[in-house]
């Protein structure tokens, strides 16, 4: 008997970043050597005051069903960090903690859109972006940018991509793939013409304590007045607290929303994990001092990963102000051979230097954008020096 698969399911393109990242685990499994820069998560272990209290919470005995939104803590702990840091009052009610950032992005996506209805997503966008998208029938509508622009939404190229049936703008600032973030000048320009014409915009802030430099992020409902109420802030501790394991994500917005999506939430997977949740409580009220470790660290490796982009022939990339990722312009070196194999995209060009070379990126296509390739520099700086000098190998053929 042959099963029959959804036909929405059936047209579900599956993640191209964990597909690589599955491939260069295969070639370590058979023992070789791989570098390995397609992993969208921080190479640290999660802080141990965050481990102590997941033991704590399992010793005393908080392995039960928690309210189905997570529990009033850590609801409560999430509007307080974002009113310390943006000066908006949000209520605990206002919240759904998920099973990560992703999931909270499903939910929100869920409760908002009808077949038929248009989300419009700058492009590169990241990979689940489109897919969340189409499992609820509704349609991605992509804008293109510029990589002269640093990759952000230009008002033109929004306007533009606008119908009657667009409901949603769906931004990422920073970006993963691009590394690039909108300065509130920028979020004020887009939030002008999201006002006009009363649209939602669903806010994906996930790297916003990821910033490099003299950036500085601006959280999108906050630019101007009335964006409260028409925007869904997405975020979480995967990326911050090196915490992506523990699935922890949540979606802030209006009252009516997060009743939808805590309604939903109740049929769908009852709660997040009660243990993951007290983890992540831990995370946003203990200290702080490890989120500047990483990041200063993340900064070391940001500096040498443009450095040597620099350094390379026929490569650039634009200016990476925060996130992990760099997000690497390879069309100068696409349509020719490599070791006599013809490479005319970004999807063989990735295959291939991680075939000849054992390095793992992920191809620009998977992300909207032809003639890139992301590499991620959530890795050891060993593994970027030898992943850089084999890059350059392989491009010096
Ligand atoms: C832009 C963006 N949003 C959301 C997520 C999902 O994060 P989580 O681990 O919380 O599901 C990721 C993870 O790669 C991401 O890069």
């Amino acid at each position: 008997m042959t099963l029959s698969i959804s036909r929405i399911v059936q047209a579900l393109e599956p993640s191209a970043t964990i597909a690589m990242a599955t491939k260069a685990k295969a070639l370590k499994a058979r023992g070789e050597t791989v570098y390995d820069l397609s992993l969208g998560e921080p190479d640290f272990d999660t802080p141990a005051h965050i481990r102590k209290a997941a033991l704590e919470a399992m010793e005393s005995g908080r392995t039960h069903y928690t309210q189905s939104g997570g529990i009033p803590e850590l609801r409560r702990a999430i509007v307080d960090a974002y009113r310390t840091t943006h000066g908006l009052e949000y209520a605990p009610s206002q919240v759904v903690v998920s099973n990560g950032a992703k999931h909270a992005l499903h939910n929100v996506l869920t409760v908002l859109l009808d077949p038929g209805d248009e989300v419009i997503i700058p492009a590169p966008y990241w990979v689940s972006y489109a897919e969340l998208v189409r499992l609820t029938g509704a349609t991605p509508v992509i804008a293109q940018t510029e990589q002269a622009n640093n990759f952000r939404l230009a008002p033109e190229a929004f306007r533009a991509g606008i119908t009657g049936k667009t409901k949603v703008l769906l931004l990422c600032s920073p970006s993963n793939p691009t590394g690039s973030m909108y300065s509130p000048e920028d979020l004020g320009g887009l939030a002008d013409i999201v006002l006009e014409k009363n649209l939602t915009v669903v806010a994906d802030e996930i790297y916003e304590r990821l910033v490099y430099g003299d950036h500085k992020f601006a959280s999108f409902p906050t630019v101007r007045p009335g964006l409260p109420e028409r925007t869904v802030v997405v975020n979480g501790v995967s990326k911050t607290y090196a915490m992506t394991g523990w699935r922890i994500g949540w979606a802030m917005g209006p009252a009516s929303l997060a009743k939808a999506m805590d309604d939903l939430q109740s049929q769908q997977t009852s709660c997040p994990c009660s243990i993951s949740q007290y983890a992540a409580l831990a995370a946003l009220t203990g200290p702080q001092e490890s989120v500047g470790q990483m990041l200063a660290e993340f900064a070391k490796r940001r500096d040498y990963v443009e450095q040597r982009i620099a350094a390379i022939d026929g490569l650039s990339c634009a200016e990476m102000a925060g996130a992990f990722y760099a997000f690497i312009n390879i069309s100068r070196h696409l349509g020719r051979k490599y070791q006599g194999v013809q490479i005319d995209n970004s999807a063989e060009w990735c295959l291939e230097l991680l075939s000849q070379q054992k390095v793992a990126t992920v191809m620009g296509s998977a992300f909207g954008a032809e003639g890139y390739a992301r590499a991620s520099f959530a890795t050891s700086m060993a593994n970027l020096e030898a992943a850089f000098d084999r890059i350059e190998k392989f491009l010096k053929q």
